[in-house]
């Protein structure tokens, strides 16, 4: 059910209370605290199981907002606030003294976004601060895109859920640090980097998967329980009968162009021909792949550009080393 305005004055008292809110975002749901209150904002590391050193995003209400959450705003943030706010793009800048260390996980910069949802924005307007939130999932899990999601893999520890229906866009930020010489990608995601560089006017570089540059972009995150591998389209039919030759339940996303092969799986589902539609299937898709008792993905990389260099960064990291502890 999508949240009314009782339920957003009921979420907006649970974060004045220094409660945590489950909270629905353009992109993925959100585990929101009151970003001023370090006990509550602590107590999000604790339900995600996120080591304390990984930053969190602080989301506003309004654009207008920003220079009391961060200090020394450049140009180049207004320019970009301007045109993608409220919207899938995160800003960092340098931390503004409102930000307790605990959201920023001791980083002098903070990442700020206005996130493009209704209720989402109802909800801040209606709270008046600013919302800390990563998004609502295990630390490492794939990133929850309904309600549901949020309800299945955190129950109880959270004390609201705030229903705002599907995530539209279904892939988290686009994160641009803006600390540097020049702005640089630190993940892509719903804002694309041939978007940003036309309002820019000049190239972004983007960083690899393997490489960590902050706290918090691990190689294995967004990951399903499933193995993820990745292939090149012609082997996906290959590479789903080896596993299953070898006693593996294989799920498979089947790329568009290959909508008409017959491949033998225990689970199939069809990737969507535009990227729009696969980039907000994505994590649904991954999730039913777990449901079904899949314990291979098999799946291959879509082109990466426009938001399919999103799409492929998520499934780059699903099929990232995982943790051995
Ligand atoms: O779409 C989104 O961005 C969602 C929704 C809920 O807003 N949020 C989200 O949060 O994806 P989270 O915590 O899962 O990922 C935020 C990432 C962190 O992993 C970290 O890498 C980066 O943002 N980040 C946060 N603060 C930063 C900082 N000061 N410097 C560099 N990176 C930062
Ligand atoms: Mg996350």
């Amino acid at each position: 059910m999508i949240a009314r305005t009782s339920d957003i004055e009921t979420a907006a008292g649970v974060l004045r209370d220094g409660g945590l809110v489950a909270l629905p975002t353009e992109t993925v749901y959100g585990l929101g605290a009151n970003a001023e209150d370090p006990a509550a904002v602590s107590r999000i590391f604790q339900v995600k199981g996120r080591p304390p050193s990984h930053p969190l995003i602080v989301h506003l209400g309004d654009a207008q907002l920003l220079d009391d959450w961060a200090e020394d705003v450049p140009p180049t943030a207004r320019l970009l606030g301007e045109r993608f706010w409220p919207g899938p793009l995160t800003l960092v800048l340098r931390r503004g003294r409102r930000v307790p260390l605990q959201a920023t996980g001791g980083l002098e910069t903070v990442a700020v976004r206005v996130p493009g949802h209704p209720v989402a924005l109802t909800l801040l307007a209606a709270f008046g601060g600013g919302i800390t939130a990563p998004s609502a999932n295990r630390f490492g899990a794939v990133s929850p895109t309904t309600a549901d999601h949020v309800r299945t893999e955190l129950g109880d520890a959270v004390d609201f859920v705030l229903d705002g229906g599907a995530c539209q866009v279904g892939v988290e930020s686009t994160i641009v640090d803006l600390t540097g010489i020049t702005p640089s990608i630190l993940r892509p995601g719903g804002i694309t980097r041939e978007d940003l560089e036309r309002v820019l006017g000049h190239p972004l570089a983007v960083p690899s998967a393997s490489h960590v540059r902050v706290p918090g972009q691990h190689p294995s995150h967004y990951a399903p329980r499933a193995r993820v591998i990745l292939v090149e389209p012609e082997n996906l039919a290959l590479e789903a009968r080896l596993a299953r030759e070898r006693g593996h339940r294989v799920g498979l996303l089947l790329p568009p162009a290959l909508a008409d092969a017959v491949v033998k799986a225990h689970a199939v589902l069809k990737i969507p021909g535009s990227t729009t539609a696969y980039a907000r299937e994505l994590y649904g898709f991954l999730r039913e792949l777990d449901q079904r008792g899949c314990d291979v993905i098999i799946a291959s990389l879509p082109v990466e550009e426009g938001l399919g260099l999103a799409i492929a960064n998520r499934l780059r990291r699903a099929a990232g080393p995982r943790p051995t502890a």
